[in-house]
C-alpha cells in the first residue's frame, strides 16, 4: 500500500508489510502525529492523540479550546520556544532574534523511489515511496520540508528535514534534530542502548523509560565507542520474539542525540539528531539546512524481526558498491603481527604462509608512510617510507600480487602529527582555539576537514598513492576524537558550526574517494569499532568492529552490535593468544567460530604458528566459505544472551536460510562450572512439520521440536570450547 492519503481525514498513512504510521493536518493547520504501530486497516487515528486538559500548559493562539496547546499536542515537528515544554527538536533563532516557530501545513508531494540528502549518507533505491510534507512558520518564511521514505518490504521508515529560509535576513538553528516521535497510548516503555568504551563496543543495556530524560548522546564528534547512534524502544515485557518494538538509528557519524521521556500526559516523546550542544548553524535567506536521516523499523513480534529487517535494508539499501553483496577476501592484517616493527621481506613472508592457508588478501596496516616507526609522528604525510618497504609501495604491491594475492592499505586521512610534514607546513590545518594549547590524543590532532582545501589536499595525497599502486583494499581509521574545536575558516559567532561541517567535509572526502576507486573494498574503523554507524556503511561495506578480538569479549560485543548491523558489516579476525588486550587464552577453534559470524579474518604474525595451527585455520577457511552464503544472507536470530550466565553459560546464535530449510547454529560456553546441568538450544525459522538432521546425525528432529523445545548442547570438557550446530532437511 505504500503511501496513503486520504484528503478527507487530512491524514497521511505509510503502510509497510506489518507497520503503519500516521500523521495528520488538523483544523489549526497542525501536523500532528497520530500512529506508529502494528499495521491495521485504515483509521483516523487522531482519537488517540486528543488534547487533554492540564494546567500551567498555555494555549496556542486562535484555539478553538483552552486544552489545545503546543504542550499537549503529538507533533510531527516539534518546535522550541513557543510552548511546548517537553524534548523538542528544532530550536530556530528568528532575524528579529526571538526564538521559536509555529509550523503549519502547506502541501505535500508524493514520488516514487527513495528521496536522497545533498551532502549526507542516506538508504536508497526504487523499491521505496517517497513523501515529502512541506510546512510553513505561521508568521515568517521559514519552510520546514519533512520527507518519508518508505520501503514496505523491511518495514523501514526513514525521516529527514530540510530547513529553508526564505525570509529577506539569516536565521540561526540552535537545534536541528530529525525525530520527534510520540509512541501511541499512555504506557511505559523500555530503551535499549549500547554503551561501551574502547575494545568493548555496544555492550547492550535496558532502561526503562520515565519522566526524566533518557539520553544516548555523543559530544566526541564521532559516533564513538562509548554510545551507538541507535536505540530499541519497546513494550516492557519485549523480548527477541514478543512485543511491540521500534528500532530508531541515525544515519550519521557526528555527535548525536536521541532522548525520550515520558511527559506529564503519560506519553512518551523521542527526540534523535545532532546534538544540539555546541551547534548552531547560520543559514542565510534562500539557503536550506539538511537534517541526517533517521531510519526507524518497527515489529509486532520483538527484536529479531526488527534486526532482520535492519539487517536486510543496510545490505541492500545503504551501503554501496561492488562489494555491498559480493563474498569479500579473506585478509591478514599485520597489525598485531607486527605493530610498527616490519618491513617488506617480513610482509611478504606473512603473506606467503597466509597464502597457503587460502588467505586472499594482505592488509599492511599502520607504518608505511612519511616518519612512522610509533604513533608519535607521521600522520598527514601519506609517502611510502621506501626505506621500510625496500622499494616503492607499487614493487610492494606486486611482490603480495605475485604470489596471487590482492593488497590492501591503512590510512587515517582525518588526523595530522604534530612532528609531520604537513603540520610544519600547514599548522592551521589541525583544529586548535586561538589562545589555547591543544589537546594531543594517541599524540596525534585532528584536521580541519570544515575546510575544502584541507579536505583537497588529503584527497591529493590519497589520489596519489592509490593510483601508483595495485590496491584492492583500504582500511580508514579515525583514532582520536575531537577537542578544540575551532575553524579558522568561520568567524566567531560561525564556529558552532564546525561539528557538523568537519563530518561534511569527512562524507564529500568518502564520496569522491570511494567513487574514484569502485573495485576497491573500503573498511571503516575507528580504534576499532569507534564509529560503527549507519553513516559510514553507506560509504564503507563493513566496520573493524573492535580492537578487542578476543573471543569471549566478541560474544558481547557482536551481540550488541548484531541488534542494528548485518553480520556482513561486522569485520572480524582470528588473533593470537594470549590475546594482545585481555590476555585470555582460547581455543584457536572458538577464535574462528566467533569470527566467522563476521568477515573473518586473520590478525597474527602466520609465520610464528605451529603447523598444528595452519592446518587448523585451513580447515577454518575452508570451513567460512562453505557457509558463507547462509551465514552473511541468512536471517541472524539470537538464541541465547551473553550477559545471562546465570540461565546458560553459553552464548549461542543462528543464521537460517529464510525458507527454512538450513540452518547454523553457534554455541560458545563462555563460563564454566562442574556437573552441569543439560543445556537446550531453541531455533528459530525452521518449517515446523519438516525433520532435520544435526551435523549429519542418526537421529531426526521435527521442525517444531527444535524450536519449542531445542536441541541438546554438547557439553564440551575445555575452557572456552564451541560448536556449531549444520541443521539440514533429513
Ligand atoms: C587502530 C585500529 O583499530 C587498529 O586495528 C590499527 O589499525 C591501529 N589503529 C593502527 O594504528
Amino acid at each position: 500500500m505504500g503511501i496513503y492519503i486520504n484528503k478527507e481525514d487530512k491524514t497521511y498513512t505509510l503502510t509497510t508489510n506489518n507497520s503503519m504510521y500516521q500523521i495528520k493536518v488538523d483544523k489549526y493547520g497542525i501536523l500532528e502525529h497520530t500512529y506508529y504501530g502494528e499495521k491495521m486497516d485504515y483509521m483516523d487515528m487522531s482519537y488517540s492523540v486528543k488534547c487533554e486538559g492540564a494546567s500551567f500548559s498555555p494555549t496556542f493562539a486562535g484555539a478553538e479550546r483552552w486544552e489545545d496547546s503546543y504542550n499537549h499536542k503529538a507533533q510531527e515537528l516539534s518546535c522550541a520556544g513557543i510552548g511546548d515544554f517537553r524534548l523538542t527538536a528544532v530550536g530556530v533563532r528568528n532575524t528579529d532574534g526571538s526564538f521559536g516557530c509555529e509550523p503549519r501545513f502547506v502541501s505535500y508531494e508524493i514520488k516514487e523511489g527513495k528521496y536522497s540528502l545533498n551532502g549526507l549518507p542516506a538508504f536508497y533505491g526504487d523499491n521505496a515511496q517517497t513523501l515529502i510534507v512541506t510546512l510553513k512558520d505561521k508568521v515568517y518564511d521559514i519552510y520546514f520540508h519533512l520527507y518519508y521514505g518508505v520501503f514496505e518490504e523491511y518495514d523501514l521508515i526513514t525521516r529527514s528535514l530540510i530547513i529553508e529560509n526564505k525570509t529577506e535576513g539569516k536565521i540561526n538553528l540552535e537545534k536541528a534534530m530529525t525525530l520527534t516521535l510520540d509512541l501511541p497510548a499512555s504506557k511505559t516503555y523500555d530503551m535499549l542502548y549500547f554503551h561501551g568504551r574502547h575494545t568493548r563496543e555496544r555492550m547492550m543495556e535496558r532502561a526503562t523509560i520515565k519522566h526524566s530524560q533518557l539520553t544516548v548522546e555523543s559530544m566526541r564528534g564521532a559516533s564513538s565507542h562509548m554510545e551507538n547512534p541507535f536505540v530499541v524502544v519497546c513494550d516492557k515485557n519485549a523480548n527477541e520474539e514478543y512485543g511491540n518494538t521500534w528500532g530508531i538509528g541515525l544515519v550519521y557519524s557526528g555527535n548525536f542525540k536521541i532522548s525520550a521521556e515520558k511527559n506529564l500526559q503519560e506519553k512518551t516523546r523521542i527526540v534523535a539528531g545532532i546534538n544540539p550542544e555546541n551547534f548552531n548553524y547560520e543559514v542565510l535567506p534562500n539557503d536550506s539546512f539538511v537534517c541526517p536521516e533517521v531510519a526507524m523499523i518497527y515489529s509486532n513480534s520483538g527484536f529479531a524481526q526488527m534486526s532482520n529487517n535492519f539487517h536486510k535494508a543496510i545490505r541492500n539499501n545503504l551501503c554501496r558498491g561492488q562489494y555491498k553483496n559480493a563474498q569479500r577476501p579473506v585478509l591478514i592484517n599485520n597489525w598485531e603481527g607486527t605493530y610498527f616493527n616490519f618491513n617488506a621481506d617480513k610482509l611478504v613472508a606473512m603473506a606467503k604462509d597466509a597464502k597457503e592457508l587460502g588467505v586472499e588478501l594482505f592488509v599492511m596496516d599502520d607504518g608505511w608512510f612519511g616518519k612512522r616507526d610509533d604513533d608519535h609522528s607521521g600522520l598527514g604525510d601519506w609517502t611510502p617510507n621506501e626505506k621500510k618497504l625496500q622499494g616503492t609501495l607499487s614493487s610492494l604491491a606486486k611482490r603480495i600480487n605475485d604470489l596471487d594475492m590482492k593488497f590492501g592499505i591503512w590510512f587515517e586521512p582525518e588526523c595530522i602529527s604534530e612532528d609531520s610534514d604537513l603540520y610544519r607546513a600547514h599548522p592551521d590545518y589541525a583544529f586548535k582555539m586561538p589562545s589555547r594549547v591543544p589537546q594531543t590524543s594517541r599524540n596525534q590532532y585532528v584536521l580541519d576537514f570544515s575546510r575544502s582545501e584541507v579536505v583537497d589536499n588529503i584527497y591529493n595525497q590519497l589520489v596519489n598513492v592509490l593510483d601508483n599502486a595495485n590496491i584492492s583494499y583500504v582500511k580508514w581509521d579515525f583514532n582520536r576524537h575531537i577537542t578544540d574545536l575551532y575553524s579558522v575558516a568561520l568567524p566567531a559567532e560561525r564556529q558552532g558550526e564546525v561539528y557538523h561541517r568537519y563530518i561534511l567535509g569527512l562524507y564529500s572526502l568518502l564520496e569522491r574517494i570511494t567513487t574514484k576507486y569502485p573495485n576497491i573494498l573500503f573498511e571503516s574503523c575507528s580504534g576499532g569499532g569507534g564509529r560503527f554507524d549507519m553513516g559510514m556503511l553507506h560509504y564503507m561495506p563493513q566496520v573493524w568492529t573492535s580492537d578487542n578480538s578476543d573471543a569471549i569479549d566478541r560474544l558481547k560485543i557482536q551481540y550488541g552490535t548484531s541488534f542494528a548491523y548485518p553480520v556482513s558489516t561486522m569485520g572480524a579476525h582470528v588473533s593470537t593468544c594470549p590475546n594482545h588486550q585481555n590476555a585470555r587464552i582460547t581455543p584457536l577453534k572458538t577464535r574462528g567460530n566467533v569470527a566467522y559470524f563476521g568477515t573473518y579474518g586473520l590478525e597474527l604474525d602466520v609465520t610464528k604458528m605451529t603447523s598444528e595451527e595452519k592446518e587448523e585455520i585451513k580447515r577454518q577457511i575452508k570451513e567460512f566459505k562453505k557457509y558463507y552464503e547462509l551465514i552473511q544472507r541468512g536471517d541472524y536470530y539470537r538464541l541465547i544472551s551473553p550477559f545471562t550466565p546465570e540461565e546458560s553459560l553459553h552464548c549461542v546464535w543462528e543464521t537460517v536460510k529464510p525458507d527454512g530449510t538450513e540452518a547454523l547454529v553457534c554455541a560458545v560456553r563462555y563460563e564454566t562450572d562442574a556437573c552441569t546441568a543439560p543445556e537446550y538450544a531453541r531455533v528459530k525459522g525452521l518449517i515446523k512439520d519438516k525433520w532435520y538432521r544435526i551435523n549429519g546425525s542418526e537421529e531426526k528432529y521435527l521442525g517444531s521440536a527444535l524450536m519449542n523445545t531445542g536441541f541438546k548442547l554438547d557439553y564440551i570438557f575445555d575452557i572456552y570450547p564451541s560448536k556449531l550446530y549444520h541443521i539440514t532437511l533429513a
